[in-house]
């Protein structure tokens, strides 16, 4: 790739954080033999670059740089670099040090109906976050309509974005690069964040990292827990993926299933709104709490996809279940909203809720202990299992798989609740995990013109799917479907070799 920046992110050299690593004998012997030589490397764009050695004028073995030749200099020839490699031959004692440079980046996320922003840096503290949520146009229009929630994106991006920096006692120029949700998600409103990315990158020369909002969803689990390594396991719930994913490493995914049809946070919102629900916190969570009085053992929907021995998904045939007993009940939400009903009424309202959602995650249940077993079977060495997306913040749902992790002796990583749902602190994350390996674009330029074609990918798969575990259930179309997060990482490793 071979690009030049321009300078970008200089407060980041009072921030070195160096990890020794251990002298190896071609390390000393590639370093030169006089006793005062230095080979300064700097990984950019995923490759290791030689630098002058005359930057660097001395080394006091204290992990700090404590003087150099021209500050400035070294300024530049480190800008846009996310790692310093250093070999050193001192009087015959030749050795290497690492530094990972700490980076502070801004992730922006506007893929559905939140538009969130949020500041990370790259030793896990999170800065600032701020979500503006669309929940009263959701609740009024009964769903996601592309062409509003673009307009309501575009009114508050700015502000948010602004808020974002102002939380985080930050400056633009404070900023090593900007991470915004490039897809999967609607492309009206894909493009309102990245065009605001865009323009602030382009603004303040920053690089720019286009992220995948269901990685991202997995990847916070990261930042919470510091300790997860890869491979591992990841069940992704919202309000419009099922994902079951093997992660194999950064970039490098498994789809081992997904949904046939509806993914089962819309089965949570449908029901919610068909029961008369307070949809303004979302329907989620409202459905949630009614089922706390209800008997889930009341109505007996049955199990999705039993006779499918794999590890895919549908919600569309239980939905339809819902309907019709809702039906049969006579239960008329149209006029009766759930805060003017009586008790008897509300009773056979919980019912429903409870019972569904019993159902819905037993489903999920299921899939999870196969694709387990599959997962062990790809990779024995996992030890957990990732929950995340919006329904992941769901009480039940965490309840019920936690015992089928324990049943399988795995652990359960699960995001607290406000990282589970749409949020920019994932994308900023997802973007700094991906900036440490190089992986970025330089600055977008400065007057990029206003009917720009963005690089948007609405329909974008994470990974390829597990040959085994390909649903004969399934005829997704595959029209104006992007190649994989995992193939085009894949093909750019290669590429670099
Ligand atoms: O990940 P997310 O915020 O947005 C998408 O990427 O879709 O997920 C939103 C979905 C919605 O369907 C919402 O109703 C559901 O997550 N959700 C819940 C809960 N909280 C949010 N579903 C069940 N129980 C909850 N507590
Ligand atoms: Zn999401």
């Amino acid at each position: 790739m071979g690009v030049s920046f321009p300078l970008a992110s200089v407060s980041l050299l009072s921030h070195l954080r160096f990890i020794p690593i251990p002298i190896t004998a071609s390390a000393s012997a590639s370093a030169s033999a006089s006793a005062s030589s230095w080979l300064l490397l700097c990984l950019r764009n995923g490759s290791w670059r030689r630098k002058h050695a005359a930057a660097v004028t001395k080394w006091d073995h204290r992990h700090h740089y404590s003087s150099f030749a021209s500050h400035s200099l070294l300024k530049q020839r480190l800008s846009h670099s996310v790692a310093v490699r250093i070999r050193y031959d001192n009087g015959g004692s030749g050795g290497e040090e690492e530094a990972v440079l700490m980076s502070t980046v801004l992730g922006i996320e506007t893929s559905c109906d939140d538009t969130a922003a949020a500041i990370v840096c790259s030793d896990g503290r999170i800065l600032s976050e701020v979500v503006s949520s669309q929940t009263d146009l959701l609740s009024r229009y009964g769903g996601v309509a592309p062409k509003m929630a673009e307009e309501a994106h575009l009114q508050v991006i700015d502000q948010v974005v602004q808020q974002a920096l102002e939380n985080a006692n930050l400056k633009e120029t404070d900023l090593s690069a900007v991470a915004v949700t490039i897809g999967p998600g609607l492309s009206l409103c894909l493009r309102v964040g990245v065009q605001k990315a865009r323009r602030f990158a382009g603004k303040f020369r920053l690089p720019i990292i286009g992220v995948h909002h269901m990685e991202a969803h997995a990847l916070v689990a990261r930042l919470v827990h510091k300790e997860l390594e890869f491979p591992f396991l990841a069940l992704l719930i919202s309000g419009g993926h099922n994902l079951l994913i093997l992660a194999r490493d950064l970039g490098d995914y498994v789809q081992l299933g997904t949904t046939i049809d509806d993914a089962i946070g819309e089965a949570f919102d449908k029901t919610a709104r068909w029961l008369g629900l307070d949809m303004r916190r979302g329907g989620g969570p409202a459905l949630e709490e009614l089922a706390r009085e209800g008997d889930p053992h009341s109505i007996k929907f049955s199990v999705p996809m039993k006779q499918h021995k794999d590890c895919n998904f549908s919600y569309a045939g239980l939905k339809t279940q819902v309907r019709m007993a809702i039906e049969s009940r006579n239960i008329n939400t149209e006029k009766n909203v759930i805060s003017s009903i009586d008790c008897e009424d509300r009773k056979a309202r919980a019912d429903i809720a409870a019972s569904f959602q019993r159902v819905a995650v037993l489903h999920l249940e299921e899939r999870c202990e196969r694709a387990i077993e599959w997962a062990l079977g790809i990779e024995p060495s996992i030890t957990s299992l990732v929950i995340s997306g919006g329904v992941a913040s769901n009480q039940y749902v965490r309840l019920r798989l936690d015992d089928v992790v324990e049943r399988n002796d795995l652990q359960l990583v699960c995001p607290p609740p406000r990282l589970c749902t749409d949020n920019g602190v994932m994308v900023a994350w997802t973007g700094i995990e991906h900036f440490r390996l190089g992986r970025f674009d330089p600055p977008p330029p400065e007057d990029e013109q206003e009917d720009t074609v963005f690089d948007l990918r609405p329909r974008w798969p994470l990974g390829e799917e597990y040959a085994e575990g390909r649903s004969k259930a399934r005829s997704l179309k595959r029209a104006r479907v992007h190649p994989s997060l995992t193939s085009i990482i894949q093909a750019s490793v290669k590429l670099h070799r």
